[in-house]
């Protein structure tokens, strides 16, 4: 299944229940480049085989400028020109180190993403955003464009681990919180084994659903002008605490999503009662409520957030479950916020 949507940086085909391997079959292999992981390399040798490909190590640390040079140069090696078209094929590590390089190689060339973990097809992959970490800064430099086509071939999650599964349901779960509170129902009368042991109708359904709930808010401001800014609900405390201990992306979304809703308490009117069933959520799809987080340090990071505007942080809060918005929060809330998260562990 095929259907395009056309933004004002490009236009992108989505395949929908599709197949890599037969997509292979009839690519244009002289001038493809497949970048993946060392991980997905060996857990799927036969893709690989026919096609030119560069691998990175599977591991956050690998989305920074020292391996989009090193790729640069693998590039060049390989004689890749401005026809080559990259293809990341991979998590949203992979899909935003291949959408970064391809922005910039050689003032830019055409790129696709096959995502292969939940996370990547329902939210990486998709709006054309594509950024690495400066130290601990996460996504700190960046691009916007479109990838050519994101092909969502879902046999690659029959190796997917519980733990990805969990991180995947993450964003998920921010998208029923801003966007979609009949979602949140649904989610909340299912679990991880309804959408991954069954057959993959639900699921498919899940990805296509949160797909288009991400192209109609990027449709409207694909520059992050606006609106846009919702889709970093739970994200801005995530990206501080991410890096500093480590954490996997969607775990730290679901405790920035956490302190997200405990501010929106206070300064947006959300029922209390939406932070217990928020974490209620939470614990169904295994992501963790508790975390100990040093305030301090973690403010030093977030200081340096893309939503700063002088000593204030264009912060998402819930009104209620489905419906977001942006509240300019100076520092001081922020911090008293993480530090009543922190004690109330
Ligand atoms: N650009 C965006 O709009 C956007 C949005 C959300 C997240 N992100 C970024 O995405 C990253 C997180 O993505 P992720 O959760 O996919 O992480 P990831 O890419 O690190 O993948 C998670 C793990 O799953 C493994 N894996 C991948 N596919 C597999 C498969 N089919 N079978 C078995 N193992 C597999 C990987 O090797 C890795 O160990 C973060 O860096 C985050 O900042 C970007």
């Amino acid at each position: 299944m095929q259907h395009s949507v056309t933004f004002p940086s490009g236009t992108v085909d989505y395949l929908f229940q599709a197949s890599f391997s037969d997509f292979l079959g009839t690519c244009d292999k002289k001038h493809t480049v497949l970048i993946t992981n060392e991980h997905i390399a060996k857990l799927y040798p036969a893709l690989f085989k026919e096609v030119r490909t560069l691998v990175v190590p599977p591991v956050e640390s690998s989305k920074d400028l020292q391996t989009i040079a090193r790729l640069a140069k693998d590039l060049l090696q390989v004689e890749a020109t401005k026809k080559t078209m990259l293809i990341g094929v991979g998590g949203g590590v992979i899909t935003d180190i291949v959408g970064f390089l391809a922005a910039v190689y050689m003032r830019g060339v055409s790129f696709g993403f096959v995502p292969t973990t939940l996370l990547g097809m329902v939210d990486a992959s998709i709006g054309g955003k594509n950024g690495v970490n400066i130290g601990m800064n996460k996504n700190i430099v960046g691009t916007i464009t479109q990838p050519k086509f994101i092909l969502f071939d879902t046999r690659f999650l029959d190796t997917l681990p519980d733990d990805e599964w969990s991180n995947g349901f993450a964003e998920i779960i921010k998208y029923a919180c801003i966007a979609d509170a009949e979602m949140f129902e649904e989610l909340s009368s299912n679990n991880i084994s309804y959408y991954r042991d069954q057959d993959d109708t639900a699921l498919i359904k899940l990805i296509e659903r949160c797909v288009a709930i991400k192209n109609r808010i990027v449709l409207e401001d694909e520059r992050e002008t606006g609106n846009r800014k919702l889709m970093n609900f739970g994200h801005t405390a995530a990206h501080a605490i991410e890096n500093l201990y480590e954490l996997p992306h969607g775990k730290a979304v679901g405790i920035g999503m956490v302190i997200a809703c405990m501010i929106s308490i206070q300064v947006a009117g959300l029922d209390k009662t939406a932070l217990d069933r928020l974490k209620k959520l939470l614990t169904l799809y295994h992501l963790p409520l508790r975390f100990n987080i040093d305030a301090k340090k973690a403010m030093d990071l977030l200081k340096m957030d893309k939503k700063r505007i002088d000593d204030t942080i264009d912060y998402i809060v819930l009104e209620k479950v489905g419906k977001a918005v942006i509240h300019s929060l100076p520092f001081d809330v922020i911090e008293k916020a993480l530090i009543q998260y922190d004690s109330s562990n």
